[in-house]
């Protein structure tokens, strides 16, 4: 998983996200589990904030999706 850090990104709402992000995988023991890092602009800033997720972009995160974003997409493998 990598959530794209370019300033667009991260100015809109990925500064928060990333930190919400790490705090999931930490409460949920998946640090073992998902390599999470940071990415350059992924060249689609108008449709961000991006996070991509297993070659899929996922569009338009916000602090107050990611959950149900997260659950969505690797709440599974837990
Ligand atoms: S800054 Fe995220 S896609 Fe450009």
């Amino acid at each position: 998983m990598q959530i794209c850090l370019g300033s667009s990104c991260f100015s809109r709402g990925n500064r928060d996200v990333v930190n919400y992000i790490r705090n999931y995988l930490k409460k949920n023991h998946l640090e073992d589990k998902i390599v999470f890092k940071g990415a350059r602009c992924m060249n689609l800033c108008s449709n961000g904030p991006n996070l991509r997720i297993n070659d899929r972009i996922i569009e338009g995160v916000t602090l107050a999706k990611i959950e149900a974003i997260l659950e969505k997409e690797i709440g599974n493998i837990r």
